[in-house]
Formats: structure tokens, sequence, C-alpha cells
């Protein structure tokens, strides 16, 4: 029999954020470290537009510093996962949700903001919850598995893919999908510190070392971003940026947020409307961008600590993950 990989996944970047409670990882799957494409799964930390696409854009001043106009992304310029599709020469992901100007040729992006395990009973304005809850992001992804044979038309990695993992199985589970079609380098990525509870990046710890012993041809890397985004905050001075406990927009309160009145918020005042929650004086001297998400100084900054492997476990760089600990 030919090795199941051949068949199935050829190389490719299987970038994985799940929002499993709190946990958002990522996960890489590919027989080489020339990737082609990348496909990401996670939260508002690497939507690239999906929640845009459903609910009208993040408004400004949202991308103001890179793109120049809303982008679809909560930040004020890139992400992690802009950062980490420079370095591999894969164009910026498209949102799946994203029906203008999208081009999956080199992946797509499942990721949308504000997503829950539980199905929301609440709309968006009500609660603040996407209605985007896993379950139906399971719906969306099961089409998209479906339709991808059209867009193979398109040509780049959907010539020669056959088969998705399923999203929605538990981490560990999905990880065994992705071996079992060939999948052999996985690069896991924990969450930051906001929200995050330790002993979830310890379950997570614990699934990576039974995976390492159950699928013994895998190159696993565990990324830390928790200790990483920990040491940036308590230690902002040091890596040149300032006040990292306030939003750098948002409006009021201690810590310039108001979950009433976030990032480019408006109020009408005699009839015309006034911006009241817009951007600091500079944001690349910021961290936290609207009291939820990181500027895109502290992304940049993020990245260049994790692609040489330095907060990873085995320390091997992002493009040598695929080797994992058996690189030269
Ligand atoms: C999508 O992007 C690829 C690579 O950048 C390009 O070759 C292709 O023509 C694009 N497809 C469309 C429909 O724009
Ligand atoms: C919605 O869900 C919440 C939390 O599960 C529950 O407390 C509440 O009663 C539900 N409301 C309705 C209208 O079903
Ligand atoms: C709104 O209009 C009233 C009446 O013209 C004026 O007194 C008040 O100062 C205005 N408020 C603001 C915030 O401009
Ligand atoms: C990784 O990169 C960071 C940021 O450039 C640097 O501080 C660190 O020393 C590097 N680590 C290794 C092991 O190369």
């Amino acid at each position: 029999m030919e090795p199941r990989h051949s068949r199935h996944i050829k190389p490719g970047l299987f970038i994985w954020m799940a929002s499993l409670p709190f946990i958002p990882i990522i996960l890489a799957a590919a027989s080489s470290c020339d990737f082609p494409a990348i496909f990401n799964f996670g939260d508002s930390n690497s939507d690239t537009g999906g929640l845009s696409a459903a609910f009208g854009q993040a408004p400004s001043p949202n991308g103001e510093t890179y793109f120049h106009h809303p982008a679809g992304r909560y930040s004020d310029g890139r992400l992690v996962i802009d950062f980490i599709a420079e370095s591999l020469g894969v164009p910026y992901l498209s949102a799946y949700l994203d029906s203008v100007g999208s081009n999956f040729s080199h992946g797509a992006n499942f990721a949308t903001a504000g997503s829950t395990i539980r199905p929301q009973n609440t709309t968006q304005s009500q609660s603040g919850y996407s209605p985007i809850s896993l379950n139906v992001q399971s719906v969306q992804y099961s089409d998209f598995k479906k339709r991808s044979q059209i867009i193979r038309s398109q040509g780049g990695i959907f010539e020669t893919l056959q088969m998705f993992p399923d999203i929605l199985g538990q981490f560990s589970d999905v990880v065994t999908q992705i071996y079992a079609v060939g999948g052999r380098t996985f690069w896991i990525h924990n969450t930051g510190p906001v929200g995050c509870l330790p002993y979830s990046l310890d379950r997570l710890k614990e699934a990576v070392g039974q995976l390492r012993k159950d699928l013994p041809q895998a190159a696993i890397t565990y990324v830390d971003i928790y200790s990483l985004k920990y040491t940036l905050i308590t230690r902002a001075k040091e890596f040149g940026f300032e006040q990292p406990f306030i939003a750098c927009c948002g409006h009021g309160g201690k810590y310039n947020f108001n979950s009433q009145r976030r990032c480019g918020a408006k109020i009408t005042v005699n009839g015309t409307e006034v911006v009241i929650a817009s951007s600091c004086k500079d944001p690349s001297l910021r961290i936290i961008w609207d009291g939820v998400h990181f500027t895109e100084a502290a992304n940049k900054w993020i990245f260049e600590q994790i692609v040489n492997g330095s907060f990873s476990d085995p320390p091997v760089p992002l493009k040598m993950a695929c080797h994992g600990s058996k690189h030269p």
C-alpha cells in the first residue's frame, strides 16, 4: 500500500488556532517545509475578516496602521497569522465567509471573532457574542469540504488536496485524524494570559505529550505563547512598549476600556455622529489595542520571538517545524 500521505495531503501548512475553551491552538500539518498554503482555524486573534464579512466591518480605526482602512482584523494592523503568511511567502489568508475579493488558492481562514463553544440563544447586539458558534462553524466547514471540489479549478493546493480535518473534534482527535491522512508536522500554539486558565494549558501540554507517544512519526512543536505574552506585558518597558495595561483604542475607565463603548464606538451629539473611542497617539508603542486584542506592533514582536523557535518545545524554527526535533 502506498503511504497515505502521498495520496491525500501534499505539502501545505495547516495552521489551526481553534477556540477550544480558552485555548487557541496553532496546528500545522505538512509533509515538507515548503508550505504553499495555510489553513487557519481560531478566534478573533487570527480572524482576517470572518466576523466582519458576516456583521459588517470592524470599525475604523481598526486597520489604520498597516492597511489604512478597516481590514476585517481586530487590531490597528497585521496579526500574528499575517506575519506567518508573509514569512512563508503566502498571500494573507482570505476569510472563508468573505465573498468579496477572496482567493483560496493559498489556503483559507475559518477563524471568527467572538465565537463560543455553545450555540448562542441571544443576538449579537444583545450579548456581543457571535452566533457563529462551533456548531455553525461545523456546517461551514463541511460545506467548504464539499465545495472545495469546485474551487480546485483555481489551482494551487486544491488541485491535490482531498481531505480536511474535522475541526470540531477534540484537539487530540483532530491531530490524530490529520496524522492518519499524512500530516506529520504539528505546530501547537497555546493562548495568551488574557482570560486563560493555567489548568487549560496543563491539559493542552499533557495532550501534546500523549500525542507524541501515540503518533511516533509526527513532529509536534508546542509554542508557549502564554509565557511570551506574559513576559511582554510584565516587562513592556524593556521591549520598548508603554502602558501595557491600557487599551490604545477605547473610551473611559482606568484601562481606557468600556465594553459598551469599544474601539470605534460613536455617539450622536446634536444630530452628528462623533467617534468617542478612537486610537491613541502612537499605537506602535502600545501592546493592547482595544482592551481585548493586540496592536500590530505587539503582534510583530510576538511573531519575531516565536518564529525562530525560542518559545517552542522542541526549539525548532517555524520553517523547520516539519522536521521536528530531528532537524540538523
Ligand atoms: C489567486 O491567487 C493565485 C496566486 O496568487 C493566482 O495565481 C490566481 O490567479 C488567483 N486567482 C484568482 C481567481 O484571482
Ligand atoms: C439562554 O442561555 C442562558 C445560558 O445558558 C440561560 O441562562 C438563559 O435562560 C437562556 N435564555 C433563553 C431565552 O433561553
Ligand atoms: C448641542 O446643541 C445645544 C443647543 O444648540 C448647545 O447648547 C450644546 O452645547 C450642543 N452640545 C454639544 C456637545 O455641542
Ligand atoms: C530568537 O529571536 C529573538 C528575537 O529576535 C531573539 O531575542 C532570540 O535571541 C532568538 N533566539 C534564538 C535561539 O535564536
